[in-house]
């Protein structure tokens, strides 16, 4: 009886709150950020998906359980095609890494791989939603943190790496993280990144020329392009990030099969997990897109429901011999002598061409 009389007694005002110097006035409770553990797990919800909301643009790829069971499918794609490697993970030639980024890191799980088979590195993945994972390998961090900001990490990194990053910057945020990561490179250092094309490819005349899956690669590419964000990443990263300064320049391009349409074991395997990769991806891919920036307007959800389901019903077509294309490229950062002598050599060539211009 005591206890519930005095429940109902006014609340007490505690004075020293007022006092801006007081020794208990929260100076950050109408803060925005201060519940921001909580609100960037919410995310937010559109559509009937998840999007991260740290980034105050959106990015257009949704941050939910379906869209992370397609990541898996994917980082799975790229370790069957390279199985016949000692190391399926990346190819820069790194000898004893110790600090390792992994750049939109999504699920994770590229960099809790890569930290297991390198236990001497420190493995950072970085993403703008909270990577869902409850176990990591004690030399693997996951950070929440959007690229484009400021870097704040003090080591310089061995490698940073980047996978299926396509439309998540314009072509100048494109240029500042390629910046980034050379600023943030030891001399000596690489960056490699994967890219995957949203076209869908077939050599063998099977798929026919009218059927739906040939306009999901157009629509991904204008919408991306109304969007601000060319989804060609395949096609330009490789003079990106030349022009950002880096050297030794290599290149290789896959055929990802979608199906298990191929005879070789290994793009059979491949083209049966990339098939579940783009079962689980393509509602997510593009949802943001066509109800944004959709043709001849923008479309509604439902519009785009049906689209997949249209082109989830072609896919199961063993029939139709279809793959996409990927790219890695990968490239090191030049140690200092390198690139005096370069500038040197630049220089030169720059006088030779007054002197010659003179003559004429
Ligand atoms: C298509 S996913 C690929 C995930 C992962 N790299 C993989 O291959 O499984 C791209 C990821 O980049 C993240 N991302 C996009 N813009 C970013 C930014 N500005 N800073 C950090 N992460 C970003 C997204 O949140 C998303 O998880």
């Amino acid at each position: 009886m005591e206890d519930r009389r005095s429940a109902m007694e006014q609340i007490a005002v505690d004075p020293d709150v007022y006092s801006a110097d007081g020794p208990y006035y929260p100076d950050d409770w109408q803060s925005e950020t201060t519940s921001i553990g909580s609100s960037i797990y919410r995310g937010l919800m559109e559509n009937g998906r998840r999007y991260q909301n740290l980034r105050h643009q959106d990015y257009l790829i949704p941050s939910d359980d379906q869209m992370f069971e397609s990541y898996e499918a994917g980082h799975l794609v790229a370790l069957v095609l390279d199985s016949d490697r000692e190391n399926p993970l990346f190819r820069a030639p790194v000898r004893d890494a110790r600090q390792i980024l992994d750049i939109g890191t999504g699920k994770g799980i590229w960099a809790i791989d890569v930290a297991d088979m390198f236990p001497n590195a420190t493995v950072r993945g970085v993403d703008l939603f909270p990577p869902p994972v409850s176990w990591m390998p004690p030399n693997c961090v996951l950070e929440v943190d959007d690229i484009l900001q400021e870097w704040t990490w003090r080591e310089p990194f061995d490698l940073i790496h980047m996978r299926i990053m396509i439309g998540s910057f314009d072509p100048a945020e494109w240029d500042r993280v390629y910046k980034q990561c050379y600023d943030n490179l030891q001399p000596g250092g690489w960056i490699e990144q994967l890219e995957a094309s949203p076209r869908v490819e077939c050599d063998d005349g099977s798929l026919p020329e009218d059927n739906i899956l040939h306009t999901w690669g157009p629509n991904i590419f204008a919408c991306g392009e109304a969007a601000g964000r060319e989804c060609d990443t395949l096609d330009t990263m490789h003079e990106a990030i030349q022009k950002a300064g880096f050297v030794d320049i290599q290149d290789i391009t896959y055929k990802w099969p979608i199906g298990p349409w191929a005879r070789d074991k290994r793009f059979k395997e491949a083209g049966t997990v990339n098939f579940h990769h783009w079962m689980s991806g393509m509602e997510g891919w593009c949802m943001w897109l066509l109800t944004k920036f959709g043709s001849p307007e923008p479309w509604t959800k439902d519009e785009v429901l049906v689209y997949v389901a249209k082109l989830r019903k072609e896919l199961k077509n063993p029939r139709f011999h279809i793959y996409q294309r990927a790219r890695r490229v990968w490239a090191r950062k030049p140690f200092p002598d390198e690139v005096e002598r370069s500038a040197k050599t630049q220089e030169g060539s720059a006088g030779k061409s007054d002197i010659s211009g003179g003559k004429h």
